[in-house]
């Protein structure tokens, strides 16, 4: 308790310069965070608690009022409000000193009783480090999935067919942009944020989705795009309609909804070209048959051992989703092996069957070393459309400074 209070004295008495610079450091005062451990050791009451909020709120009304007196910048604001929001969690924990286990169960209790997780709230390191890891790869790829499809906006047959697939693109690269902004909440305890995540993209350190590694040479390739590659996506992505975190589960939402209408736009390219020639069947037979190994990859490995990761067992322990890599796969054979076989196309699989018994479909896996040296850049289109994000990246660079 002593302890408490002379770590609670320090804070009110010790001015310093802070994260901020210029007139910020005339009124700012520095946490000590290095007596955290110290603070462990000790017991804390709901008295101290109540004296740690107070604290927080006054630095918080304190804050608001600087804002109003114009003591900083446009560009200092966001940062410095971030900072305070996890100074502030960060104090309470302090306060109500519970022990990483506590925590732990206490968050284990929230996420079983269907409670969503926010941004500031606690969270365990590995929630966040798999949240981190598959909120920042699935905005990436909208961005990069918007590519294949960007390559025929001038090539699109009508003038409503260009209109539909602008629109898809556009609305790809809205996902990406909020999914971002969702991944950069969570970064911000490492002081990272959007810019970071682009340079790892472009370093090849952050990964994006194996189909947008892939070519679409032909009309028929980005109306398979969309029905089968977003029908995938609408899979996968329903399934964490219920996520966990908060801020995930609300913009996909949004992101499910309009995956809905992409699915629609590329289902209708297709049925006109299986209802058209003998020439445009071949092109969505041919398609069909570049695509499916890339769409067996899409759901990942079923398990850890296929490629050496795996991350569908933390996501499902922590309720980021139900379904395993092998079920969502299995969701998309039911749905979509009747919808192909109904306009006449095959699948190139012979091995491809429903087993009665196990109730489930057997088919030939696909070359996952290939799916690993996709992953790694390594595709037949990774570096081109790399370069393309890496060009409009830097010939960009003006508009963010600008907007900066
Ligand atoms: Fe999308
Ligand atoms: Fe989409």
């Amino acid at each position: 308790m002593r302890a408490i209070f002379r770590y609670s004295f320090n804070f009110i008495q010790q001015k310093s310069p802070t994260f901020i610079s210029g007139e910020m450091n005339a009124y700012w005062y520095s946490i000590p965070w290095a007596f955290k451990s110290r603070l462990n050791k000790v017991k804390a009451s709901g008295g101290c608690h109540r004296f740690s909020e107070e604290i927080y709120r006054a630095e918080l009304d304190k804050f608001w009022a600087q804002i109003r007196q114009g003591a900083f910048d446009k560009r200092q604001i966001e940062s410095a409000y971030k900072t305070l929001l996890l100074k502030g969690v960060r104090l309470m924990d302090v306060a109500t000193e519970l022990s990483n286990e506590e925590r732990l169960n206490r968050f284990m209790e929230r996420i079983n009783a269907g409670e969503k997780i926010e941004a500031n709230d606690w969270m365990p390191d590995d929630y966040r480090m798999a949240l981190i890891k598959l909120i920042s790869m699935h905005g990436m790829s909208e961005i990069m999935g918007a590519l294949p499809e960007k390559e025929w906006v001038p090539k699109a047959p009508s003038l409503r067919r260009k209109l539909g697939i602008m629109a898809k693109v556009q609305d790809e690269m809205g996902h990406g942009q909020l999914l971002l902004r969702v991944a950069e909440d969570l970064m911000a305890p490492f002081g990272k944020g959007r810019e970071d995540m682009m340079n790892d993209l472009l370093n090849g350190d952050l990964k994006f989705h194996n189909v947008f590694h892939m070519e679409a040479p032909t009309w028929a390739d980005a109306g398979l795009v969309g029905w089968l590659v977003d029908g995938a996506a609408i899979i996968t992505q329903t399934n964490m309609l219920g996520a966990s975190y908060g801020p995930y589960a609300r913009a996909l939402q949004r992101i499910c909804a309009e995956e809905v209408f992409h699915a629609q736009h590329g289902e209708s390219i297709i049925l006109a070209l299986a209802e058209g020639s003998e020439e445009q069947r071949a092109m969505i037979q041919d398609a069909i048959n570049r695509w499916w190994p890339s769409l067996l990859m899409f759901f990942g490995p079923a398990s850890a051992a296929t490629t050496g990761s795996s991350k569908q067992d933390i996501t499902i322990k922590y309720k980021i989703r139900t379904k395993t890599n092998e079920q969502l796969r299995q969701d998309f054979l039911s749905k979509y092996i009747p919808r192909v076989r109904s306009l006449g196309l095959t699948l190139p699989d012979d091995t491809l069957r429903f087993d009665e018994d196990k109730q489930e479909w057997t088919y030939q896996q696909p070359d996952w070393s290939e799916f690993k040296k996709i992953i790694s850049n390594k595709g037949p289109k990774s570096e081109s459309r790399l370069h393309l994000r890496r060009t409009a990246f830097k010939e960009h660079e003006w508009v963010r400074r600008a907007l900066g």
